[in-house]
C-alpha cells in the first residue's frame, strides 16, 4: 500500500477514517501488455492515467474486478493485464463491443484470411451508411468501405474476431473524424491542419488499426465478460473490486456521450434497434437517460451506486471540476465503507466541443473505499 502524505497546512484536516495521498507511482512499471492498448480519443478516457491507476490498484487485494462504465476499455484492459477476471459493461453498445473484442477475446486476431474476407468486394451489398451519412461525415468512398466491411463481418468465423474488427473500425473512424466527435459535419476543410490521420482513407486506417489491435490479444487464463447494461440494471455478485468512472456533471457544456459518439454507437450494431433523430443535421441517435448527467439526480445516483457495490472494494475516479464535489462524495462513500483513501494528482484532459478544443487542467482523484 502506498505511503500517505499529509496535505499542506492550509487544507483542513481530513475527517477520521480518511487518508489523503499524493503518491505518483511514477516508478511502478505497467504490467506487460497494458501499454499496448490503443488510446481512443474518448471523453474522460483514463488512458494517460493508467500508470497512476495501476500504482493504486496493485496494492489492493482482489481477483475479480468490474468496470461498469467501461468507455474506451483501457482500465478494464489494465485489469486483465494485471491477471484479474474482468466484468466490463457500459450503457452504450460500442464500449461493450470494444471490451468483447479486446478483453473477453483471449485468442482471435485479424489474420490474413480474416482481413481478405473483410475487404472482399461485393456486387450488391447494403448501403445504409452511404445513404444516411453522405455529405455529413467522411467521403463517399469511406462510407462505401464502412458498408462493405460491416456486411463482410458475417464472413468471420468467430464472434470475437468480429468484435475485434469492430473495435478497429471504431478507432479508425475516431482518428479520421476531425476533433474525434460526431457533432461537426459537412465541409470540414477548416479543420484540416495537414494531419496524417485526416488524409488516410478509412480502409488505410482500418489496416493499421487491425495490426494494432492484434497486439492486444492475449490470454491471462481467466474468462471475462462484456455487455451493454445500465449500471443500475446490474446485480453484482462475487466482485472483489469495482472501478467506478461515471460521467460527472460538468460546470459548462454537457457530458452527453451519445451526442458526441452516436456514429460509433450506430456502427457497432449497423444501427439495428437504434432510433435515428431524422430532423437532426448529423442524424443523431436518441440519447439514453443517465442520472449522472443532472445536478438534481447525481447525488442520489452516487449513493445508489455505492450501495449497489457495498460488498466490493470501491475505487472511484473523479475530478475536481465535477459535481458533486469530492468532500460530498467521500461522505457518501463513508456511509458504506469504514476506510476511505483519496489519491490526488493533476491531469490535463483534451476533448473537442462545438466551440473549440478544450484543454482543462483539473485535479484527478481516486477514492478508494474498503
Ligand atoms: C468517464 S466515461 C468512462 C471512461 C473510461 N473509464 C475510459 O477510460 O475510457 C463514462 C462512461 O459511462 C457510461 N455511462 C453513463 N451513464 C451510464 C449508466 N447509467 N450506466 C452505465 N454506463 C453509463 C458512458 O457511456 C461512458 O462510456
Amino acid at each position: 500500500m502506498a505511503a500517505s502524505v499529509s496535505l499542506p497546512h492550509s487544507q483542513p484536516e481530513p475527517p477520521a477514517g480518511l487518508v489523503y495521498s499524493r503518491e505518483s507511482f511514477a516508478d511502478v512499471p505497467l504490467p506487460e501488455h497494458a501499454a499496448a492498448y490503443p488510446e481512443f480519443r474518448y471523453m474522460g478516457s483514463k488512458h494517460r492515467l493508467l500508470p497512476w491507476l495501476h500504482g493504486v490498484l496493485r496494492g489492493l487485494p482482489f481477483e475479480t474486478a468490474a468496470d461498469p462504465f467501461a468507455g474506451s476499455g483501457c482500465v478494464a484492459y489494465l485489469l486483465k493485464a494485471m491477471g484479474k477476471r474482468v466484468v466490463a459493461s457500459d450503457f452504450l453498445n460500442f464500449p461493450a463491443v470494444i471490451a468483447a473484442g479486446t478483453i473477453v477475446n483471449n485468442h482471435h486476431q485479424l489474420d490474413g484470411p480474416a482481413l481478405s474476407a473483410l475487404l472482399k468486394k461485393r456486387r450488391k451489398g447494403p448501403n445504409f451508411i452511404e445513404k444516411t451519412f453522405e455529405g455529413i461525415f467522411f467521403s463517399t468512398g469511406d462510407l462505401r468501405f464502412l458498408d462493405r466491411v460491416t456486411a463482410n463481418l458475417e464472413l468471420l468465423p468467430h464472434p470475437h474476431q468480429q468484435d475485434l474488427a469492430r473495435a478497429a473500425l471504431i478507432r479508425s473512424c475516431l482518428k479520421k473524424q476531425p476533433r474525434g466527435v460526431f457533432t461537426v459535419s459537412g465541409d470540414l476543410s477548416r479543420y484540416d491542419d495537414g494531419r496524417r490521420d485526416l488524409r488516410l482513407t478509412l480502409e488505410e486506417h482500418f489496416l493499421e488499426q487491425s495490426a494494432a489491435f492484434n497486439q492486444v490479444i492475449f490470454d491471462n487464463g481467466r474468462q471475462h465478460t462484456a455487455k451493454r447494461a445500465d449500471v443500475f440494471s446490474l446485480r453484482p455478485r462475487g466482485i472483489d473490486l469495482v472501478y467506478l468512472d461515471p460521467p460527472y456533471v460538468p460546470r459548462a457544456d454537457d457530458n452527453c456521450y451519445m451526442k458526441r459518439y452516436h456514429f460509433l454507437e450506430g456502427l457497432s450494431c449497423y444501427w439495428k434497434g437504434q432510433t435515428i433523430m431524422e430532423d437532426t443535421k448529423v442524424k443523431k441517435i436518441e440519447k439514453p437517460y443517465t442520472p449522472f448527467s443532472y445536478r438534481r439526480t447525481a447525488v442520489d445516483a452516487f449513493d445508489k451506486l455505492f450501495r449497489l457495490y457495498r460488498e466490493s472494494i470501491i475505487v472511484l475516479s473523479y475530478s475536481s471540476n465535477g459535481f458533486p464535489d469530492r468532500e460530498e462524495l467521500e461522505g457518501l462513500l463513508r456511509r458504506y465503507k469504514t476506510s476511505v483513501t483519496a489519491y490526488e494528482r493533476p491531469h490535463r484532459y483534451h476533448f473537442g466541443t462545438h466551440q473549440a478544443v478544450e484543454r482543462a487542467t483539473v485535479n484527478e482523484y481516486l477514492i478508494v473505499g474498503r
